[in-house]
């Protein structure tokens, strides 16, 4: 690889998960993007995602009723202005994906469209069976390896964002131990979120938020951190990692089942398995409680084992591989940290408030997942905003950067995997700002993370920074309210209906609202 200092790029892009790489496709029709990912292409947490995209594409569905359902799930938090963008521009971002080449499971009647808690519809539209993610991802790298508009540079890790008079000018990252610049007129991050800062997450492990702490190291305000999704059904098992077994199984009438084979469900909401996440998550917390256990049972014995077979054909092997038949077995499955809901505030155009810095995907916050997400609206927003996100800044300042220009793929060695501190961190984060937490816990863990951001350096500072920001948040927020359950605070309290800003140098606040203009 050439030594090279300083480069230049129309677009530089930080992350290369879905919303990365979807953004890439976009900017290269307007100019040169220079495309970093901490790891290689091919290891996102988009690729681990089963269920599909929620978008209101049948004749018996509409934007509408996809809205209801959102700001339903989203207890009194989500935007709905940013709901509003979400589910109009949804269905035009599935034909724009076709166009690209995916190919959505069909039926000869049109989508074969899965369903999942909280939607009262059929509306998961999905690839290859639960294996959305893989699928997609795999299409979009290839197009971005053909484009000669992109230049991918792997194992990059940006150490930080330049600011010149408050605007984002680029970035610093390191490459073969090696510091180098790119200077760009416009930076896009889709670098993720930050839920394997758990113990038990149904992330990647390298999913551990450093975007969101770039970010509010160059001055971006932040929202809604404490609002961590415990995804209900993640593989319980000693030997296992926690991999997730979608909800779309629950869709198709998979049954929970407590220790006592009963199906508890039903006693917690009229929707049983059909409800939202957060329902199901505390439901499963709770009858873990009761019996002094660490898991509860998925069944899904009663399906037709051939669609269990073809419909989850990823899901069904990698529980073979741990000696459990989908079709015949009982499911020992837990919550797990699933995804960040909070993160970098933006405007309805993925603009941050530092200037020509853009956020997309999981580490964004735009407003459209409130206090809980609804299932499947994640891979939407990295398509609706990524796109939206290139279209302003095209808008704006007409991307162009003089000097020289970034050429080629490029592949820096990997760095070092996750110090080992890092498991201090997941630590604190598993026990005390979980699931279920309390002001005793968070204060604990604040103390603790706090200490640990300041004795440490590099990587682990940062996400011990992002650990702690998001215990504090936690601390704050005084009630319980969609996927933050406060064992102190119980019910939901209307005063709290608000979300809570964080910005460097100054103190935590509530605002009513996260976006104020008209989509
Ligand atoms: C799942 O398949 O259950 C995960 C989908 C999502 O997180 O939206």
């Amino acid at each position: 690889m050439a030594r090279t200092d300083a480069l230049t790029s129309d677009f530089l892009i930080i992350g290369a998960g879905l919303a990365g790489l979807y953004a890439a496709l976009q900017a290269a029709r307007y100019g040169s993007v220079c495309l970093l990912t901490k790891t290689s292409i091919s290891e996102t947490n988009s690729a681990w995602a089963q269920g599909g995209i929620a978008a209101a594409v049948d004749e018996n569905d509409s934007p509408q009723l996809h809205r209801e359902d959102t700001l339903r799930a989203g207890r009194g938090l989500c935007d709905e202005r940013a709901v509003d963008v979400l589910v109009r521009e949804g269905p035009e971002c599935i034909k724009e994906l076709e166009r690209l080449g995916v190919a959505f499971d069909r039926t000869p009647s049109g989508y074969e469209l899965g369903r999942e808690g909280g939607h009262s519809r059929r509306r998961i539209v999905h690839a290859g069976g639960s294996s959305t993610g893989q699928r997609i991802v795999a299409r979009l790298s290839a197009l971005v390896l053909q484009n000669l508009n992109i230049t991918l540079i792997e194992h990059a890790v940006v150490t930080e964002l330049l600011t010149v008079e408050g605007c984002c000018v680029g970035a610093r990252f390191l490459c073969d131990g090696r510091e180098q610049l790119v200077r760009a007129r416009t930076t896009i991050l889709a670098t993720g979120g930050a839920a394997a800062l758990y113990h038990r997450t149904t992330n990647p492990p390298g999913t551990t938020g450093e975007g969101i702490a770039l970010a509010y190291r160059a001055g971006a305000e932040l929202a809604d951190l404490e609002f961590i999704q415990f995804h209900p059904t993640a593989l319980a098992l000693p030997t296992a990692r926690s991999f997730l077994i979608s909800e779309a199984v629950r869709g198709e009438g998979a049954h929970l089942l407590n220790p006592d084979g009963e199906r508890f469900m039903l006693k917690y909401d009229g929707r049983a398995e059909l409800a939202p996440r957060d329902v199901i998550a505390r439901a499963i917390f709770e009858e873990m409680r009761r019996f002094k256990t660490d898991h509860v049972f998925l069944s899904l014995r009663h399906l037709d084992p051939a669609l269990v077979r073809s419909r989850f054909a990823n899901i069904y092997e990698t529980c073979l591989q741990y000696g459990l038949d989908l079709t015949r077995d009982l499911i020992p499955v837990a919550p797990a940290a699933h995804y960040t809901i909070g993160g970098v505030r933006t405007d309805l155009w993925a603009e941050t408030t530092v200037p020509n810095l853009f956020a997309v995907g999981e580490v964004s916050c735009t407003g459209v997942h409130g206090a809980n997400r609804l299932a499947s609206n994640a891979l939407l927003e990295c398509l609706v905003f990524a796109r939206r996100a290139v279209e302003a800044a095209v808008r704006h300042k007409v991307a162009s950067a003089s000097g020289q220009e970034v050429d080629g793929v490029r592949a820096c060695s990997p760095a070092n995997s996750q110090p080992s501190e890092l498991s201090r961190v997941r630590q604190l984060m598993t026990q005390y700002v979980g699931l279920v937490r309390d002001r005793a816990g968070l204060e604990y863990a604040l103390a603790e993370l706090s200490r640990l951001e300041i004795a440490s350096s590099g990587l682990l500072r940062e996400q011990a920074l992002v650990a702690r920001l998001i215990a504090q948040s936690a601390l704050f927020r005084a009630e319980t309210r969609g996927v933050h359950i406060r064992s102190d605070f119980p019910n939901e309290d209307p005063s709290w209906q608000a979300h809570i800003i964080v910005q460097k140098d100054r103190p935590m606040r509530l605002e009513k609202q996260l976006q104020t203009e008209s989509p």
